[in-house]
C-alpha cells in the first residue's frame, strides 16, 4: 500500500467511525505511540490532535499546531470532506494551502486569525464545498466575486464586513444560507448589493445596526428568501419611533418571507397597521423581548397566514385583544411575561389548530374555560397568573393531546368533580401548585400513567403518601408535594420504582419511621426533600443504596440516633442537611472524605465530642454546625476546605484559639464562632479576609484588636452562579448577617484602632469588653453604619462630634469613662445610650455641664443592645436585602419561587421561636 492510500484510509476510517471519536478518545503528541495499532500510520506527531468540533458536534476536527509547514501533510488526505480547523491560529495564508483538498464539502474556520480582504479565489480549487464557516475572525471583505459556485452556506458572523464589501457575496449563486450576525453594516442596506443570490433562503443580519432595506426595482433578486433574522438590530437614543417605522415600512422589500425574527428591539412605534408592511406568506414571527405597543395584538390580527407568535417579554397590558381569534392557523401562540389582564376572551375556542399556549407571567383573572375548545393543545403554560383553576382540570378533560399542563402561581379551588368521567388526556407533566384548594387528590390523577413531572406543593392538600401515583407512572422523575397538608406515614410503592429522581414532601404533616427500604424503592434518587415533618426515628441506611444521591434534607424532624455510615458513601452527595433533629453523634473521620460535599447543615442537634483530626471535605462551601455539642479545637479540622463561603460553629463547647490557617480560606465570607470558649488572640491572618459577617462575640479572647480586619458593603447581591439549591443557606447569611463585626462579650483590650473607620460594616458590637482610650475621629467615616455599640468597656475622651453624620439607627457609649458633652443634635437616642459615664453630661442626660452628681446607676448586665438594637438593625437589612432580592427575582421568576418558599419556612420558624422565646423575651418585663 503507498502512502497515498494509507492516509486515505485513515481519512475513511476517521469520517466512518466518528461515533468512536465523539467518545472521547483522541490522539494527541503524546500518545501518538500507540498509533501502531492502527496499522502502523506515520506522521501522526505532525497533528496536535483529533476530536469533535465543540460548534458543530461532528466529527473529526483535525487540529494543528501554529506551523503551517506541518501543515503540508494535509495535501496527501485526496478523499477528505469535513475539515475543521476552529479555535486555531491560522491567518489568510491557510487558504491556499487548502486548495488541493478538491473533495473537502465542509470547512470550517471558526476563531481564527483570518483578518481584512479575503481572496476567495484561493478556494477556488475546492468545488465540492457546500459550507464555509468562517464565524469569530477579523473579515472586512473580499477580494473577488467569483469562485465558490456550489456554496450553500456561509457562516461570516461576528467578523469586520461593511455596507461597502457586500456586493463581492454577489457571485456565490448557489447560496442558500447567509450569517452575518455581528458584523459592522449601518444605516441603509441597499439590497442590490446582494442581488444574484438568487437561491438565497434565509438571511441573519442580527447585531448589525440597520435601520432601513432600500428594496430591489423587481423580485427577481431575492425571491426566494424566507427567513430572515433581525434580532437586536437597533440601537437606541435619537429619534427610535421614527427609525422603526421606517425599518418596518421597508421590510416591504422581502414580500415572500415566512420567517422574520426581530426579537430584542424596541418596537413601540407600530400604531397602525399601516406600519407593518403586507406580508402573504408571513407564518412565524418572533417578537421576544421586543417592546412593543397595546395596539400590536389588533394589528397583526390581519396576519391571517401566521402560524407561531411569539411575544413573550414584549410589555403588551390591557386585555388580550380579540383580534387574536382570527389567527385561525396558529399552533404555536407565546405571550407569556407580559402585563396582559382581564379574562380570557371566549373566541380563543376558535384556535383549533392552537398546539403551543403560553400565558404564563401576566395578570390574567377569572376562569380557563375559555381553553375548552383548544382542541389541538398539547401544551399549556398558565403559571403566575390570578386565574382560577379547577383541580378537576375540567375544561382540559377532553383534550386528547394534552401533555404539559403548567399552572403554578394561580389559585386552584375544589369544584364538583364528574365522578364517572375518565379524562382524555394522559399528561407527562402537571404542575399545579399555588394557593388554596385544600382537598384530597383529584380523581384525574388516578387514571395518569404517563406523567413524568407532578408538582402539587402548596395547595394545602390532604391525604396520604400517594404511592398509588409511583406505581401507575412508572416514568415517574419528579414528584413535588412540599407544603401541603398530607399526613401518615410514607407509604412506598410495592416494587422498586426505577425512575424517581426527585422527591419533595417537606413542610406536611408525615410522620412515623423513614422506611427503612427507601433507598431500595427509590435507587435512582437524586434530591429527597423531607424537611419539616414529624418524622422519628434513625436515619435509614439504605439510603446510601440511592448511589446517585446529591441532596439530601432531612432537617426539622425529631429524628434520633446518628447518620448511617452507608450515606458517606453517596459520592455525589452535595447537601446533606439534617438540622434541628435529635441526632446525637460524634462526626465520624468517613465523613471528612465525602468528596462532592459542598452544604454541610448538622445544626441543633446534639452532636458531640471534637472534630476528627483532618477533617477537610475539599469541596465544602457552607458548613452549619451551630447549637450543638461540639468540644476540642478546631485547629486540626477545615484547613484544607478552600472553597469554604460560610463557617458557622456558633453555640458549642469550642476551646482553642482561633486557627491561623482560616486566613487562607480566601472564600471565607461568613464566620460564626460566637458562644464558645475560645481564648488567645484574634490571628492577624483573619486580615487577608473580606468578611460579610465576622461575629466572634461570647467567647474569651483577649489582646487587642487587629487593626486591618475588614468587613464589606453588603452588596445583597447574590452569585447567580450559586444554584438554587443553595440559596438557601446564602439567604439565611444575609439575612442574619448583612455587613457585621460583633466582636462583643471577650476580654478584648488596648485602644480600639483607627482603620476600624474605614470599614463598611452595617453592624459594629464591641460592648462588654476592656477597650481603652478615646473613640477613634476616624468613626465619622462608617458611612454605611447603621447600628454602632462600644457599650461596657473603659473607653475615654470625648464622644466625636462628627458622630452625629452618621446615619445611626441604634447607638451606645454607655458604661464607659467618656466625659464632655453629648452630641448635639443627635436627639434620636435617649438616655441609655449615654449612661454610666460619669463625666458626660448635656441632654439627653438629665445633667448639665455644671452638674457634679455621679450616676450610679447600674444597668442590667444585658443591656439593651442584644434586643432593640438588634432588631432594629436587623430589620434595617432585612429591608435592604429585601430590596436587593426583590430586583434579583423580578428578573428570575425561578428564584422567585425559590424566594416565596424560603420566607414562608421563615416565617414558620420565626412563630415557632416567638412561641418558645416569649416568656425569655420579656422576662425583664414581669414583675
Ligand atoms: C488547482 O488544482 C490544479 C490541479 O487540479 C492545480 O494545478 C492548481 O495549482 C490548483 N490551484 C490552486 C490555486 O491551488
Ligand atoms: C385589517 O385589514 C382590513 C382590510 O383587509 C382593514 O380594513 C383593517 O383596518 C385591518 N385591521 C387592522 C387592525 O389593521
Ligand atoms: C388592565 O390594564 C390596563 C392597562 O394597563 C389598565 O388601564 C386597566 O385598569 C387594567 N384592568 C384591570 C381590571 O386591572
Ligand atoms: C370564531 O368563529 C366563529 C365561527 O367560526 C365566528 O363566528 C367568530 O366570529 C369567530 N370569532 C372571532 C373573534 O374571530
Ligand atoms: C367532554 O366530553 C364529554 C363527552 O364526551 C362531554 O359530556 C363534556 O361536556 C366535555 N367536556 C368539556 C369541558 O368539553
Ligand atoms: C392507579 O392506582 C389506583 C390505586 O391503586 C388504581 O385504582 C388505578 O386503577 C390505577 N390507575 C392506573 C391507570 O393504573
Amino acid at each position: 500500500m503507498g502512502l497515498n492510500q494509507l492516509w486515505m484510509s485513515l481519512m475513511m476510517v476517521l469520517l466512518l467511525h466518528g461515533k468512536w471519536w465523539c467518545d472521547g478518545s483522541y490522539f494527541s503528541n503524546s500518545n501518538c505511540g500507540s498509533m501502531s495499532s492502527w496499522g502502523g500510520i506515520p506522521n501522526c506527531c505532525n497533528w496536535e490532535y483529533v476530536e469533535c468540533s465543540p460548534i458543530t458536534g461532528r466529527v473529526s476536527s483535525l487540529y494543528f499546531g501554529i506551523n503551517s509547514s506541518r501543515f503540508e501533510r494535509l495535501w496527501s488526505l485526496d478523499n477528505l470532506e469535513f475539515l475543521d480547523l476552529s479555535f486555531n491560529r491560522f491567518n489568510n495564508s491557510i487558504l491556499p494551502s487548502l486548495s488541493g483538498l478538491s473533495p473537502l464539502k465542509s470547512l470550517i474556520l471558526v476563531d481564527n486569525r483570518l483578518k481584512g480582504i479575503i481572496n476567495i479565489q484561493e478556494l477556488n480549487n475546492l468545488t465540492s464545498l457546500k459550507e464555509l464557516n468562517l464565524q469569530g475572525n477579523e473579515i472586512e471583505g473580499f477580494k473577488s466575486s467569483h469562485g465558490l459556485r456550489n456554496l450553500e452556506l456561509l457562516d461570516l458572523s461576528y467578523n469586520h464586513l461593511d455596507n461597502s464589501k457586500l456586493s463581492y457575496l454577489k457571485g456565490l449563486s448557489s447560496l442558500k444560507s447567509l450569517n452575518m450576525r455581528y458584523n459592522s453594516l449601518i444605516g441603509t442596506l441597499n439590497m442590490k448589493e446582494l442581488d444574484g443570490l438568487s437561491n438565497l433562503e434565509e438571511l441573519d443580519l442580527s447585531g448589525n445596526k440597520i435601520i432601513h432595506f432600500e428594496a430591489l426595482r423587481d423580485d427577481r433578486g431575492l425571491s426566494k428568501l424566507s427567513k430572515l433574522i433581525l434580532d437586536s438590530i437597533f440601537s437606541y437614543g435619537g429619534n427610535t419611533s421614527l427609525r422603526n417605522t421606517s425599518l418596518l415600512h421597508s421590510l416591504g422589500a422581502f414580500p415572500y418571507l415566512k420567517t422574520l425574527s426581530l426579537q430584542n428591539n424596541c418596537l413601540k412605534s407600530i400604531i397602525s397597521a399601516q406600519g407593518l408592511p403586507n406580508f402573504k406568506k408571513l407564518e412565524h414571527l418572533y417578537m421576544n423581548y421586543s417592546t412593543t405597543n397595546n395596539n400590536f395584538l389588533q394589528i397583526i390580527s390581519n396576519i391571517t397566514s401566521l402560524k407561531t407568535l411569539s411575544l413573550y417579554g414584549c410589555g403588551l397590558s390591557g386585555t388580550l385583544s380579540q383580534g387574536i381569534c382570527k389567527l385561525e392557523h396558529l399552533q404555536v401562540l407565546d405571550i407569556g411575561y407580559n402585563d396582559l389582564n382581564g379574562t380570557l376572551p371566549w373566541c380563543l375556542a376558535n384556535l383549533t389548530s392552537l398546539q403551543q399556549l403560553n400565558l404564563s407571567s401576566n395578570l390574567f383573572t377569572g376562569n380557563i374555560s375559555p381553553l375548552e375548545g383548544l382542541t389541538s393543545i398539547q401544551e399549556l403554560k398558565l403559571s403566575h397568573n390570578y386565574f382560577e383553576i379547577p383541580i378537576s382540570l375540567g375544561p382540559v378533560f377532553n383534550h386528547t393531546r394534552l401533555l404539559q399542563f403548567h399552572a403554578e402561581g394561580n389559585e386552584v379551588y375544589a369544584d364538583i368533580e364528574v365522578h364517572d368521567l375518565i379524562p382524555k388526556f394522559q399528561l407527562e407533566t402537571l404542575v399545579l401548585s399555588g394557593l388554596g384548594y385544600g382537598g384530597a387528590f383529584p380523581k384525574f390523577l388516578y387514571y395518569q400513567k404517563n406523567l413524568k413531572v407532578v408538582d402539587i406543593s402548596y395547595i394545602t392538600m390532604k391525604g396520604g403518601f400517594p404511592f398509588w401515583l409511583l406505581e401507575n407512572n412508572t416514568n415517574l422523575e419528579m414528584l413535588y408535594l412540599a407544603n401541603n397538608s398530607l399526613s401518615g406515614p410514607l407509604q412506598l410503592p410495592i416494587h422498586s420504582h426505577m425512575g424517581l429522581s426527585n422527591l419533595d414532601i417537606s413542610n406536611n404533616g408525615f410522620h412515623g419511621h423513614v422506611p427503612m427500604g427507601i433507598g431500595i424503592s427509590f435507587p435512582m434518587l437524586q434530591v429527597l426533600k423531607m424537611s419539616r415533618n414529624g418524622f422519628t426515628g434513625n436515619i435509614p441506611s439504605s439510603l446510601g443504596n440511592a448511589s446517585f444521591l446529591k441532596i439530601l434534607q432531612l432537617d426539622g424532624n425529631q429524628l434520633t440516633g446518628s447518620i448511617p455510615n452507608n450515606l458517606y458513601k453517596c459520592s455525589y452527595l452535595g447537601t446533606l442537611d439534617v438540622s434541628d433533629n435529635h441526632l446525637s453523634f460524634r462526626i465520624p473521620g468517613s465523613m471528612g472524605n465525602m468528596s462532592s460535599l459542598e452544604v454541610l447543615d448538622l445544626s441543633k442537634n446534639n452532636i458531640f465530642g471534637s472534630f476528627p483530626p483532618n477533617f477537610n471535605p475539599s469541596e465544602l462551601v457552607f458548613v452549619y454546625l451551630s447549637e450543638n455539642r461540639l468540644q476540642g479545637s478546631i485547629r486540626n479540622s477545615f484547613y484544607g476546605c478552600s472553597k469554604l463561603i460560610t463557617l458557622d460553629l456558633s453555640h458549642n463547647s469550642l476551646t482553642g484559639t482561633i486557627p491561623e490557617w482560616i486566613g487562607r480560606l480566601s472564600f471565607l465570607s461568613y464566620l460564626s464562632l460566637s458562644y464558645n470558649s475560645l481564648e488567645g488572640e484574634i490571628p492577624n491572618q483573619l486580615c487577608n479576609l473580606g468578611f460579610n459577617l465576622i461575629d466572634l462575640s461570647h467567647n474569651n479572647l483577649s489582646g487587642p484588636i487587629v487593626p486591618c480586619l475588614r468587613v464589606n458593603e453588603g452588596s445583597g447581591v447574590i452569585d447567580p452562579r450559586i444554584e438554587s439549591e443553595q440559596m438557601k443557606w446564602i439567604t439565611y447569611s444575609y439575612l442574619l448577617s448583612l455587613s457585621r463585626m460583633d466582636l462583643s462579650h471577650n476580654k478584648l483590650s488596648g485602644e480600639i484602632p483607627p482603620e476600624i473607620g474605614d470599614s463598611t460594616s452595617q453592624v459594629l458590637n464591641l460592648s462588654h469588653n476592656s477597650l481603652t482610650g478615646p473613640i477613634p475621629s476616624t468613626f465619622s467615616k462608617l458611612s454605611e453604619i447603621r447600628s454602632l455599640d462600644l457599650s461596657y468597656n473603659h473607653l475615654d475622651g470625648k464622644i466625636p462630634p462628627e458622630i452625629t453624620q452618621l446615619s445611626l439607627l441604634a447607638f451606645s457609649v454607655a458604661h464607659n469613662n467618656l466625659s464632655g458633652p453629648t452630641p448635639a443634635n443627635f436627639l434620636t437616642f435617649d438616655e441609655s445610650s449615654y449612661e454610666g459615664n460619669p463625666l458626660l453630661w448635656g441632654p439627653p442626660l438629665p445633667k448639665s455641664c455644671d452638674a457634679t452628681t455621679i450616676s450610679t446607676d447600674v444597668r442590667e448586665e444585658s443591656g439593651f443592645i442584644d434586643k432593640g438594637v438588634f432588631y432594629v438593625s436587623f430589620l434595617v437589612t432585612y429591608i435592604m436585602v429585601l430590596l436587593a432580592i426583590v430586583a434579583v427575582f423580578y428578573i428570575n421568576p425561578y428564584w422567585r419561587r425559590a424566594w416565596f418558599t424560603f420566607i414562608e419556612v421563615k416565617i414558620i420558624n420565626c412563630q415557632y421561636f416567638l412561641e418558645d422565646n416569649f416568656c425569655v423575651l420579656f422576662k425583664f418585663r414581669v414583675p
